[in-house]
């Protein structure tokens, strides 16, 4: 099983019930070629003997901090890595990583890494939805930190949910894609990226808009910038919070008609994929007026007309080699909507919100579910959108495996 040759791998077995994994993946990736070193937290030793891991990979495995071996260590091992893979990476240490805390050799050796660092957590499904632990790999990502999703299905606790450390077979995935060609298939990809609202004029002071802030479109392109990828963003007004990565190439708009004349521009002159984000108004004002309006006290009447759908139109141009992602925004029967979407709109995939308080427009957070034209149905664990992103990513990457 080729594929790892030569490459040096720290792998770092932190204290949970998926630690029996680690010795599996460990033998995978040994016969893949790898050179691994293994680094193990004082919890992960109650769970797996050091010697199991010592035995597979042939090296002594460092527990220690304090012992004067391992001091040393951990700023030659962090030199040594081209990879640190911490599997499985618990609550307890991805918050350590998250704050810069360095109490034990593991998180200590991962402070004065110069490697990449992926994580690939597990643990109990309230412990992986709780705020914090979303918040802390968030704070991962955001810090360059490569994350493999976690598994949904049955959990040590009995408990059947969001939490389970990805099979170690998959893990191999990761770790050969990141060594594959600048890491990931979509690096030097073109991508025309909508998102954020549209502004649609009534009068000088009035507008239609909605409430979409550009946080999941942003998440979005933090991740393709992550791989490589070219992004031209056709930018809406989003929240002036969101910082967009210098990499990108933003053209700002207001009106749907704005949007879709830049986003047709900026197609026409060749794209690999087309991601559209955006909350585009689907009406705009029939007869605009650039005075205010003077209130009165009868009823107002505002006619409205059509926009142009972007996706639709774009979806009609569309070659067999280009991909497109769209969103679908629903409030019921979201299957079905998003299905009509997928083909009426010629999505290769279509993401499906599940709206709610903090999911959908605004939040933070956001609950999916991915739907390929090929049929296949990704159920996305509610998550940060920053996590939400990396798992839309992961799909569309396989699109050009
Ligand atoms: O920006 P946030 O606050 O983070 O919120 C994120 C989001 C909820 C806005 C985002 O995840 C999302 O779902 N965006 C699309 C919302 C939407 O307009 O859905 P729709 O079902 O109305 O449209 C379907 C698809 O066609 C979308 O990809 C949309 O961008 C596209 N479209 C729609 C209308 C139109 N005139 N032109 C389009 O391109």
């Amino acid at each position: 099983m080729p594929g790892l040759e030569q490459k040096k791998i720290v792998l770092g077995v932190s204290g949970s019930i998926a630690a029996y994994k680690s010795v599996f993946l460990l033998r995978l990736l040994v016969k893949a070629g790898a050179d691994v070193k293994v680094i193990m937290t004082k919890s992960a030793t109650m769970f797996v003997s050091p010697l199991t891991f010592a035995t597979l990979s042939k090296h002594d495995v460092l527990t220690d901090i304090a012992s004067e071996e391992a001091w040393n260590n951990h700023v030659e091992l962090g030199l040594w890595a081209d990879l640190i893979l911490i599997a499985p990476a618990t609550a307890q240490t991805i918050a350590k990583m998250a704050n810069g805390l360095c109490d034990n050799l593991l998180t200590a050796t991962v402070l004065s890494a110069k490697c990449p660092i992926m994580v690939s957590p597990a643990m109990d499904l309230d412990m992986w939805h709780h705020p914090s632990t979303q918040r802390n790999i968030e704070q991962l990502i955001t810090d360059g930190v490569r994350f493999i999703p976690v598994g949904h299905g049955e959990l040590a606790s009995g408990l059947v949910g969001d939490g389970r450390l990805e099979e170690p077979e998959n893990i191999l995935e990761y770790c050969k894609a990141f060594f594959e060609g600048e890491n990931s298939p979509l690096a030097g990809k073109k991508v025309l990226i909508t998102l954020g609202p549209t502004v649609e004029k009534i009068d000088a002071v009035r507008y239609i808009s909605n409430h979409s802030t550009g946080k999941m479109g942003a998440a979005i392109i933090v991740a393709l910038i992550n791989r490589g990828a070219e992004v031209t963003a056709i930018c809406g007004p989003i929240d002036a919070n969101i910082i967009l990565p210098p990499e990108v190439n933003v053209l700002p708009v207001l009106s749907a008609d704005d949007m879709y004349a830049r986003s047709i521009e900026v197609y026409k002159k060749g794209v690999d994929i087309a991601i559209f984000a955006a909350a585009v108004a689907d009406y705009k004002v029939q007869n605009t007026s650039e005075q205010k309006i003077k209130k009165t006290d009868d009823n107002l009447s505002i006619e409205l007309t059509p926009n142009p759908d972007i996706a639709f139109e774009l979806g009609k141009i569309k070659s067999t080699k280009t991909i497109h992602l769209g969103f679908a925004l629903e409030t019921n029967d979201g299957m079905d909507n998003a299905k009509s979407k997928l083909s009426k709109k010629n999505f290769d995939l279509v993401a499906l919100n599940h709206p709610g308080a903090d999911t959908g427009f605004k939040a933070d957070t956001n609950k999916v579910t991915l739907l390929g034209k090929d049929s296949k149905v990704d159920d996305i664990p509610k998550s940060s959108k920053k996590v939400i992103a990396e798992y839309i990513i992961r799909r569309l990457e396989s699109f050009f495996q």
